[in-house]
Order: C-alpha cells, then sequence, then structure tokens
C-alpha cells in the first residue's frame, strides 16, 4: 500500500514504506489462541536445539495473554512471539520469552512485525522497553535484534542448559 503524505511544508508526497517493496504480502499478527499450539510446537522444535515442551506454550496463554502473538500467512501460523511484562518497582519493561519463525517464512519480514507488535503491547502496559536474552552463538538473531535497535547490554555466563552463556539485549522506548 502507498500512502501520501504532507511534507512539512504541506507539499503532498509519496511516502513507500519498507514492506511495500517486498514481493511477499504482509501476514497477519493477532493474539494466539489453543488452536494454535500444534503450528507453534512445530516452529519451536525446528527453530531450537533445546525446545520448549508443548505444556509450557500452553501455560503461556494463563501468563501473558495480552502478549502472545503468531503471524498467519498463507492460512498457517508461520512464527510466534511470547514476552510478559516485568515491573522492577522503578520502571515496566516487556521481557520477550521465545520467537521463531518458520524456515521457509524467514527474511520476509514476519520476526520484525512480531517484534514489533509484542513491543506496542508492551509499550501500552506502559513498559519503557524491552529486554530479552539470546544465544552468545546466535548471531543471526543478534543481528537480528540489533536492526530493531536493540542493544547488548551484558552476559550471563552458562545461561543454558548446555552451558552456553547468553547476551542480554535492551531496547528503551523513545516517545
Ligand atoms: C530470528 C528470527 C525470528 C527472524 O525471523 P525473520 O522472519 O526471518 O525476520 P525478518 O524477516 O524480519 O528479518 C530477518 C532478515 O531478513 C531480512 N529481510 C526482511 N524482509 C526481507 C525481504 N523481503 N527480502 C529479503 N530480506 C528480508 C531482514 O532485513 C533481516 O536481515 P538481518 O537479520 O540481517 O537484520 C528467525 O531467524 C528465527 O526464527 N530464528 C530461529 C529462532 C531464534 O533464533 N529466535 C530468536 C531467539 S532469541
Amino acid at each position: 500500500m502507498i500512502l501520501l503524505s504532507r511534507t512539512g511544508t504541506g507539499e503532498r508526497s509519496l511516502m513507500i514504506r519498507p514492506h511495500d517493496l517486498t514481493t511477499f504480502p504482509l501476514p497477519i499478527i493477532r493474539r494466539a489462541a489453543p488452536a494454535d499450539i500444534a503450528a507453534i510446537v512445530a516452529i519451536e522444535n525446528e527453530s531450537f536445539i533445546d525446545p520448549w515442551e508443548q505444556s509450557v506454550f500452553l501455560e503461556a496463554f494463563t501468563y501473558f495473554p495480552s502478549t502472545y502473538f503468531v503471524a498467519v500467512c498463507d492460512g498457517m501460523v508461520t512464527g510466534f512471539v511470547i514476552g510478559g511484562l516485568e515491573d522492577t518497582g522503578e520502571n515496566i519493561y516487556g521481557h520477550i520469552c521465545n520467537l521463531g519463525v518458520t524456515t521457509a517464512y524467514r527474511h520476509r519480514g514476519i520476526g520484525n512485525l512480531l517484534v514489533r507488535r509484542f513491543e506496542h503491547q508492551a509499550a501500552l502496559e506502559l513498559a519503557t522497553g524491552v529486554q530479552l536474552e539470546v544465544r552468545l552463538g546466535n548471531t543471526v538473531a543478534q543481528r537480528f535484534y540489533h536492526r530493531l535497535g536493540y542493544r547488548n547490554v551484558f552476559e550471563i555466563e552458562s545461561y543454558y542448559s548446555n552451558g552456553e552463556d547468553a547476551v542480554v539485549m535492551m531496547k528503551w522506548f523513545r516517545f
């Protein structure tokens, strides 16, 4: 879709959004539902060496009802994001707990849309930023988050069950 916008001088100009340049239709991003579980678990299993159990994905409906989203393309669930909100007493921030896009649908902006939908929800719930952990060796995800505005803040030694360190990344909202 191409939008018309007004420039500062009052002239009309064309505003082209990045996804107008892609050849892929935009996915629908909506709240996850229990009927999505099988597809979410399949994406999880193809994405991670230590996948979450199905029961954890089911419990997430209770803990994160407003911040659990899926992407739907061609009538199929092709990605998900799960996160929550944490209140430190001084700040509220969003925490992305899990994110995955099915292999065949990567590199078309679905991960980006899922994270941005999560961020919007976190902001609506008064978060001032979003934090996440990513494996030190997962340079693909680190680059992806970096392009979305996340920055490395510190590392946690042996965070994962196989002893791998985690990189903690954070994005502070600017309104
Ligand atoms: C990380 C992950 C979620 C990204 O999902 P994705 O849908 O491929 O993400 P996007 O398409 O928005 O962005 C991925 C790359 O594709 C590029 N891209 C987006 N749309 C594109 C298009 N139409 N054409 C070509 N490239 C495109 C983006 O610029 C981005 O490049 P970058 O990584 O160098 O920044 C996905 O790789 C994944 O599921 N990985 C396994 C699980 C994982 O690591 N999760 C994160 C753990 S914290």
